[in-house]
């Protein structure tokens, strides 16, 4: 029961709209698989596979759908199906390593594949399933697997076949089972396989939106705080903001704001943040100008940890004397986002409400404890965008590419000065406005500048010689930062870059381009 309540509190979309569960059984694509469901419009949370029945009960699945994984299902120790999975008499879909664990417990057979199957496979369907229904007969699906289907369980049919696969997809009733992966954009009509499991075998309609998860988190939120005041740190990036925005279209002037100008963000994001909510969302949003204390405590750091310890430590100060003067607070709002908290502690942790602020606004003293408010914790990047737009918020805010917290003092190489901290917004913002005046935006994860103040070398300027800074571009493709290419930009863009960094930006004299993927290189510099 904690739990349900937990999970109301926290804004989990329980109720109203229609939801299936997915168990991870350790795959690399169990995440995706939620996200596929939830971009055809139905709720879906990734739990372990070992969950109990009354954790996922609150969301009255209408079905649940096995991931893939690395285990054997015929080795001892194999992670196992949850008995409630057959006893609740739900749709079924299971996937790779999913699909073997159904065949397995129904009383069919799984051993390892004559001939072990990766990448492109042809789909031949050779039933009439709703799984298939608008389908052509034949298709391209992405396999992975080592194990296979040898026999099925009693009163299985054959749905679908591939070269080496005769069972790649099997079932009865609502329960079926597909060896390849359709949550994979490799498998040509995965989204519409995923969509027909959720329409027509599970009979979900198309619930989760931006609308329905916006009406059912403000009432959450209501509900939650009642009467007391939410404190927020607004960083200038989308989960805060939309957090912010949410919050603050559920309990107004019960929540403060708080933006900390450290002096190291880029141009025009500090006068964005109060335009956008002092002045759109008429929010009382308190400022503080905090820059020359950041520059004080950066003098003479130098090392990359330092730097982020330091200013981590003196956000906090900062925080702390905001949240003293304008308080008190029983809440501290957060934009946590799904991916943290499948990755930390499982989907509901049993006490993430009581979770004190430590965790994220490191350090906070004991007499500064809060509740957590994170209305965020639910949805995924892509989610929190789109929520962000339906609230009305501006596409420089919803659009911004991932900056790292500690700001331009790691785009700064070696010590943090006004001077460099300067040279490098300047440099970034021509980056970013040349970038996308060639429409290149959208394709890259990440581009920026990085000034390297310890470096100097020769140039000549008019009938000058010039001995000045080095500046270097750095521009990357990525889906998630984790690994990372760099950007084969137009040589016509970096010409036009590198001539208006030297011509505009004082102290620069030499720009050069970055190529080197991640890894071995990081996205960043520092
Ligand atoms: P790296 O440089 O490790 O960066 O390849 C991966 C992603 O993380 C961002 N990044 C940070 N974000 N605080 C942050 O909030 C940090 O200290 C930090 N360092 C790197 C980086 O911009 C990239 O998106």
């Amino acid at each position: 029961m904690e739990q349900t309540a937990n999970a109301a509190a926290l804004g989990r979309p329980a109720t109203g709209v229609d939801a299936v569960v997915v168990l991870d059984y350790g795959s690399q694509y169990s995440q995706l698989i939620v996200r596929r469901v939830r971009e055809a419009h139905v709720y879906a949370e990734l739990w372990p596979h070992d969950v109990a029945w009354e954790d996922v009960a609150p969301l009255q699945p209408k079905g649940v759908i096995l991931s893939g994984g690395p285990a054997s299902v015929y080795e001892p120790g194999a992670p196992q199906l949850p008995r409630w999975v057959l006893e609740r008499r739900l749709p079924v879909l299971g996937i790779c390593y999913g699909l073997q664990l159904l065949v397995q417990a129904l009383g069919g057979q799984v051993a390892p594949a004559a001939a072990r199957e990766y990448g492109p496979a042809t789909l031949e369907v050779v039933a009439d399933h709703p799984l298939f229904a608008g389908l052509p007969a034949r298709s391209t699906v992405w396999m992975s697997h080592g194990d296979q289907v040898t026999a099925l369980p009693p009163g299985w049919e054959p749905l679908a076949r591939s070269d080496n696969a005769p069972y790649a997809a099997c079932g009865h009733d609502g329960l079926i089972g597909v060896q390849f992966h359709p949550e994979v954009a490799h498998t040509e009509y995965g989204q519409a396989i995923i969509a027909n499991f959720l329409f027509r075998v599970c009979g979900c309609r198309p619930t989760w939106t931006p609308g329905s998860f916006i009406e059912q988190t403000t009432a959450a939120i209501r509900e939650r705080v009642g009467s007391e005041r939410v404190l927020l740190a607004l960083s200038g990036g989308v989960d805060s903001a939309v957090a912010a925005v949410l919050i603050h279209r559920a309990i107004g002037e019960q929540l403060t704001p708080v933006f900390v100008d450290t002096g190291l963000l880029r141009a025009g994001e500090p006068e964005t943040v109060v335009t956008v909510f002092r002045e759109h969302f008429q929010m009382p949003l308190v400022v503080v100008n905090a820059a020359e204390r950041f520059f004080a405590r950066l003098r003479g750091v130098v090392d990359p940890e330092e730097k982020r310890r330091v200013i981590g430590e003196e956000f906090v100060r900062v925080f702390e004397a905001v949240a003293r003067e304008h308080g008190p607070f029983r809440f501290l709002a957060q934009g946590t986002l799904y991916p943290d908290v499948i990755e930390s502690a499982g989907p509901v942790s049993k006490t993430a409400a009581k979770i004190k602020t430590h965790h994220n606004v490191g350090g906070l003293p004991p007499d500064l404890a809060f509740e957590l408010l994170e209305p965020l914790r639910w949805l995924f990047k892509d989610e929190v965008r789109a929520i962000g737009r339906a609230l009305g918020l501006p596409e420089v805010i919803v659009q911004r590419q991932p900056f790292p917290g500690p700001g331009l003092a790691v785009r700064v190489i070696g010590e943090v000065t006004p001077e460099a901290v300067a040279m490098a917004r300047q440099a970034d913002a021509i980056v970013r406005q040349e970038i996308e005046a060639a429409g290149l935006a959208s394709q890259l994860w990440q581009f920026f500048a990085v000034v390297l103040p310890t470096v100097r070398t020769t140039g000549v300027m008019g009938d000058f010689r010039t001995y000045a800074n080095l500046c270097a571009i750095r521009a990357v493709q990525s889906t998630d930062a984790m690994t990372a290419d760099w950007a084969r930009l137009p040589a016509d863009l970096l010409a036009r870059i590198s001539q208006r960094i030297v011509n505009e930006v004082p102290g620069i004299n030499r720009v050069v381009y970055d190529i080197t993927s991640k890894p071995p290189a990081t996205i960043e510099w520092e």
